[in-house]
């Protein structure tokens, strides 16, 4: 894909550009964490997105997307947030600006192969790809946290998705064959082996396109802070779910509504279960953190409420099978896939199974993807 890439970009350009591969990501456990200040377990993966970039001399920037063959153009004096997939570019760019980072007019090809909407942060790969791309043409001289929260805030202000750190952070921290745990607090992290020879990475795409996510997304925020106000009226210490506990929350519980209740009840467990599953996998017990991961799957379905019936589905199919240690629903929720962690000589066996169930039940069959644990954006010089 890379030198198919290049090759499109000269053909449309007529100049060498600059090559950047900048990845997706999975989170092994710790989800809607990262924004409460708790840990999140995730890694870059093979999923990518590709850039050929070069600067062109005006004040025009002029991107072609390979998977939507059409190319569209912006005015470096005129960005503002735009419709479509050109919006997440924009974003990057209207935040180096915010800054005072000089950026010029550019020519790009933007390929990947990335599902949209599927939990894999195609979005975070788009920003984290051009930060990157762009700092190495203009040597602003960012580190890799900084290009992530630019991204971020990319996000926050032209999608408009209030997203936490963990895809930005991912997409851009990532190593070969390693998790990470980050506090999303401190922004510490600590990369370790992710180190099981038997298992695989398994992706089930439900194909449920997570629409409802970016709205849904920024009401579960609120909520969580909701929560966090009334328990601080008891304990002011209290600045975030990661502060809390069960008896603060039970201490404040007549004053709740029953989801706002709930949801801090599942974020205030998850930020815990992160912790006991990093223990587990330094270990080396994934049965264990199986476990834990499909106790993280109830939370999100029945509290947090961010899963769906093909997700729960599919997960009860993992819950049928031997060879699988643990699956749950991966990312935002509201669509896109689950991660299962299945054993390697097993998966064919496994991936034929959920197709054919997962064909009867919803009359489509789901796209499963073996993945694997990469580096995160790279350069290719
Ligand atoms: C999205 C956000 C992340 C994180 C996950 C849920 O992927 O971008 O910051 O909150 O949802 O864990």
């Amino acid at each position: 894909m890379i030198q198919e890439t290049r090759e499109q970009f000269i053909h449309l350009f007529e100049k060498e550009p600059l090559m950047v591969v900048s990845p997706g990501r999975i989170n092994l456990i710790g989800e809607h964490t990262d924004y409460n200040d708790g840990f999140v377990l995730p890694a870059a993966i093979d999923k990518k997105i590709v850039y050929a970039i070069a600067l062109n001399n005006t004040q025009q920037c002029n991107v072609h997307a390979v998977f939507t063959n059409e190319t569209v153009s912006f005015s470096l004096e005129e960005v503002k947030p735009t419709p479509g997939w050109i919006n997440y570019l924009m974003g990057v760019v209207y935040q180096l600006q915010e800054r005072g980072l000089p950026v010029q007019g550019f020519d790009c090809v933007l390929a990947g192969d990335i599902p949209v909407g599927a939990g894999m942060s195609s979005s975070a790969a788009v920003e984290g790809g051009l930060v990157a791309a762009l700092d190495h043409i203009f040597a602003y001289g960012l580190d890799r946290m900084q290009m992530a929260l630019i991204g971020q805030k990319a996000e926050h202000t032209f999608p408009g998705v209030k997203c936490g750190i963990m895809d930005q952070f991912a997409n851009l921290h990532g190593k070969k064959d390693q998790v990470m745990r980050l506090d999303g607090r401190s922004l510490e992290f600590e990369y370790f082996p992710f180190n099981f020879p038997d298992y695989k990475i398994v992706l089930c795409n439900s194909m449920v396109h997570h629409s409802l996510a970016s709205s849904e997304y920024n009401v579960r925020r609120q909520q969580c802070e909701e929560g966090v106000k009334a328990i601080q009226a008891n304990h002011p210490a209290v600045k975030s779910l990661r502060d809390a506990d069960m008896n603060m929350l039970n201490e404040v519980r007549a004053q709740l509504s029953s989801k706002v209740y709930d949801r801090c009840n599942y974020v205030i467990a998850e930020i815990q279960r992160v912790q006991d599953a990093t223990a587990l996998l330094k270990k080396g017990d994934l049965q264990q953190f199986g476990e834990l991961m499909y106790a993280t799957h109830e939370g999100l379905s029945k509290l947090y409420e961010v899963s769906c019936p093909e997700l729960d589905f599919l997960v009860s199919l993992a819950r049928e099978r031997k060879e699988v240690a643990g699956a749950r629903v991966m990312g935002g929720g509201f669509g896109g896939c689950t991660i299962n962690l299945v054993k390697a000589d097993k998966v064919e066996e496994y991936v034929s199974f959920i197709k054919s169930r997962y064909l009867d039940q919803y009359g489509k069959e789901p796209e499963v993807y073996v993945t694997i644990i990469e580096e995160g954006v790279s350069i290719i010089d």
